[in-house]
């Protein structure tokens, strides 16, 4: 899902598929069937103008989420770019925006390097997250940069008319005093997209040539005030800048080709400023600029604040500023505190402060990176020849990595959604509200939500389409799950209209799992999407189990069953099964699914594998792979390009040798009887070494597999191979915990189990936090150290449940 190296584009139609497929000993059968086929595809052909659009239709008209009547409540300013180090917006689909950037005077390059505005690791800057943020009242967060420590919060004020206010701070200092003091430029920027029906002006002093504010006007939001408060002796210069940028995507460049060389009179220095004149273009001045820019230089301790608010209110004494700012943001954070103890209750089970406030930074930036996006997927279906748009539509969701994966991910979002709904149920409401509106009238949801020019500018074009044949775990059903399990009064008497309109939409979603990645034979499932012809790949990936290149059959085949998948579907039958029975409707089916799939006879018998005792895909599959360079005689293949060579003729049987995580899925969906010889089994498994067991967690996959760290191209490095990831370790612990609790045999094994795997998850992540100053991916499984995106606090995250024992 992640590495995005190589895209998945195996089924382009169902032809194609089955031209594909020829390695079968079944190709031979439908070779006698081709005439039927042509003739089938030709009566298709007539009907796929109407079936092409089925992609793009949704599922009803009938929303979730209305936004043609937004609730402007405490939710509709946030820090909703997460993308960004630091700025502000609206839940609205075109907003105004604000944002932060900044740069020092001694080191900002030709070229913009130096310019800091957009997260990316190529900053490469100390640290930087949110410390607290409780995801509607306000936020802190602190970036470190070059040892110069710049604080940026923010508070809301909600007086009930159009959204409300905010003001918000950056604070700029040294973290070690008596560092030579360095020159630092703040700018606070605001632009408008094109759509927004709306503008903005600057209010200039002409006396002194500066710019005292921003004054502005949108429909929804009707006049407002931008201002800024300079908090400093130390300021050296301003400056501002007011021009039009194309797009959202472009504003760092629009600062970047303005930026001037001024020389400083008195210590005749150069420094780098705004031009402080409203642009013109081809002669005309500019009357309706979408991009207005304040820049502050100044020495340290340097401190501005922005204040956003509506015209013509009353309590204008009562100003989010100076040391009222100060006295509510300090109002907020012991609410935050007491809040987070109530609900976590790290202090009364022993943690240090030091720890505790670890869970308060890995919490704070899982919620603090909700975003809120506007736009349209591209779509691809086996009916359509080249991609297209899906509707536009909003998406309000958390995001895995704010620098790398600065947009949404179906998958990622139900793990999100364990830490959310424990904090405020509303929001995680309104998260899946949005996602299941982006559902089709198939049941499908796009498993990557690249929505709107910010989110795009970050996607190679390439991994851009959907395809409506692939799915991605369905993990919306263990939030749910857990919702039910642990806030069902909560859901039932503040959600419920709501759970009755999700439910026909849930129902869907169900279906078109349960009848589009279905096997073979009964009871059995297969994820699509998987290259039928390929010989780069040492083992073509799963890019939509969420696993990636997690090894699975040599070669796939419509005869792979895949155990992970069968889990899942088995997880999401019970869970609709207690819904339909909440509201009332037939449940009859979900239960007798579920009954059949956590039957564990059944499961057995399909996977589990009497040679190796344990649980596993089945399928067409060699062991005696390899990648190697062709001789320089083949002509076709640049000689260069490893590729892979198959040394045995692949035969139908379990996939033995890749024992990891996708055996342990009939234990981590809790589906094994407690008393089995399985779950004897499985808890011997995870304690060896040579399998997953390290100090850090438990690895992907078996040490001692023939896949175990293997690149999987000449140019893409094991991912799902070895590294421990933690919403996996996560699963691991929470079905210990369920099976130490539960009557059965083994109950005092899981215990046991449960304290070693889940103190060697929290104490590695916490030591690689403070050592890094960063929150990882996954972890590398010699050392424990961190590897991958980051800052990633996404499902790592998930940490903070383990401490608090939550699942
Ligand atoms: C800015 O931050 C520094 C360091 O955290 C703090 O000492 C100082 O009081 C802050 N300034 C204001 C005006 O809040
Ligand atoms: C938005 O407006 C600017 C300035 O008027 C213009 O240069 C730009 O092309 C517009 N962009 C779009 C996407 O319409
Ligand atoms: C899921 O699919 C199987 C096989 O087609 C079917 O027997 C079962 O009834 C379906 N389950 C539900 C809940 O629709």
């Amino acid at each position: 899902m992640r590495q995005e190296k190589l895209y998945d584009n195996s089924i382009k139609c169902k032809i194609d598929t089955h031209k594909n497929e020829k390695t079968f000993p079944r190709y031979r059968f439908f070779k006698k069937l081709v005439p039927i086929v042509v003739i089938t595809f030709a009566i298709m052909l007539g009907i796929c103008g109407y079936m092409e659009v089925r992609v793009k239709t949704p599922f009803s008209k009938d929303k979730l989420v209305d936004i043609s009547r937004l609730n402007k409540n405490h939710y509709y300013w946030g820090s909703y770019r997460p993308g960004v180090y630091f700025g502000m917006k609206t839940k609205e689909p075109f907003s105004p925006v604000t944002g932060l950037m900044w740069y020092f005077q001694s080191t900002l390059q030709t070229g913009g390097k130096g310019l800091r505005h957009w997260c990316t690791q190529d900053d490469k800057l100390e640290k930087y997250g949110w410390t607290k943020h409780d995801g509607k009242n306000f936020g802190i967060q602190e970036i470190v940069d070059n040892k110069v420590l710049l604080k940026t919060s923010f508070i809301k004020y909600n007086h009930g008319h159009n959204g409300g206010d905010w003001t918000a701070k950056i604070n700029v200092s040294h973290i070690e005093p008596n560092l030579r003091n360095k020159k630092i430029s703040l700018l606070y920027y605001i632009a408008i997209e094109n759509k927004t029906d709306g503008n903005i002006k600057p209010l200039i002093d002409y006396l002194s040539n500066s710019l005292v504010g921003i004054e502005g006007q949108t429909k929804e939001l009707g006049y407002f005030d931008l201002s800024f408060n300079v908090v400093s002796e130390n300021v050296v210069d301003q400056s501002y800048l007011v021009t039009t940028t194309p797009d959202l995507s472009y504003i760092t460049k629009s600062v970047l080709i303005n930026f001037q060389v001024a020389i400083d009179k008195e210590k005749r220095k150069k420094k780098i400023v705004l031009p402080s004149e409203t642009l013109k273009t081809n002669n005309k001045q500019i009357s309706t600029p979408n991009l207005i820019v304040l820049q502050v230089t100044g020495e340290l301790p340097l401190e501005l604040e922005v204040i956003f608010e509506h015209h013509n209110l009353e309590n204008q004494n009562k100003k989010l500023t100076g040391e009222n700012y100060n006295k509510n943001l300090n109002k907020y954070e012991k609410l935050f505190d007491v809040k987070f103890e109530e609900i976590f209750n790290l202090n009364s089970k022993g943690y240090t402060q030091d720890e505790i406030n670890f869970a308060k930074l890995a919490f704070s930036n899982m919620i603090g990176s909700i975003g809120y996006f506007y736009g349209s997927s591209q779509v691809q279906s086996i009916l359509n020849g080249a991609p297209i748009s899906y509707w536009k539509a909003p998406l309000y969701s958390a995001v895995p990595s704010r620098s790398f994966f600065p947009r949404g991910f179906l998958w990622d979002e139900g793990f999100h959604g364990l830490l959310l709904s424990n904090w405020n149920l509303d929001i995680e409401m309104d998260i899946i509200s949005h996602w299941f509106d982006l559902m089709n009238i198939n049941g499908w949801i796009p498993r990557e939500m690249i929505l709107g020019e910010e989110a795009l500018a970050k996607v190679p074009q390439e991994f851009v389409t959907q395809d409506e044949s692939n799915a991605n775990p369905p993990t919306f059903f263990i939030t749910l799950q857990y919702i039910l399990d642990h806030k069902r009064d909560e859901l039932l008497s503040n959600h419920m209209d709501l759970l009755k309109k999700l439910y026909p939409r849930l129902n869907q979603w169900f279906q078109w799992f349960n009848l589009t990645q279905i096997g073979e034979i009964p009871g059995t499932y297969r994820w699509r999407g998987r290259k039928y012809e390929t010989n780069i790949e040492l083992n073509p990936k799963t890019l939509t189990s969420g696993l990636d290149d997690y090894p699975r059959a040599s070669h796939p085949s419509i005869d792979e069953r895949h155990i992970d998948l069968r889990c899942w579907i088995a997880l999401a039958s019970k869970t609709m099964a207690i819904i339909s029975e909440i509201l009332h409707k037939p449940s009859h089916e979900y239960k007798s699914t579920f009954k059949y799939l956590s039957n564990n006879n059944l499961l057995n018998k399909l996977h589990w594998s009497p040679k190796t005792n344990t649980y596993a895909d089945y399928g067409l599959h060699t062991d005696k792979v390899k990648l190697q360079k062709l001789s320089q005689t083949s002509k076709q293949i640049k000689s260069t390009e490893k590729v892979r060579v198959v040394l045995e003729e692949p035969k139908n049987q379990f996939v033995d040798s890749s024992f990891g995580y996708i055996s342990l899925f009939p234990f981590l969906l809790r589906l094994i009887d407690p008393s089995s010889y399985q779950l004897k089994k499985i808890l011997e498994d995870l304690q060896k070494p040579e399998l997953l067991w390290t100090k850090y967690g438990l690895r992907s996959l078996a040490k001692i597999s023939p896949m175990y760290m293997k690149f999987n191209t000449e140019h893409d490095p094991p991912y799902w191979r070895g590294p421990i990831w933690i919403n996996l370790n996560y699963m691991t612990v929470a079905a210990l915990h369920h099976y130490a609790k539960v009557d059965g045999l083994y109950k005092a094994e899981a215990e046991k189990i449960y304290f070693k795997l889940r103190d060697n998850i929290i104490k590695n992540v916490i030591h690689q936090y403070k050592k890094t100053g960063y929150i990882w991916e996954n972890y590398e499984d010699n050392l424990g150290e961190g590897k991958g995106s980051h800052p990633f606090t996404g499902w790592t995250s998930l940490t903070v449940l383990l401490m608090a024992e939550l699942y």
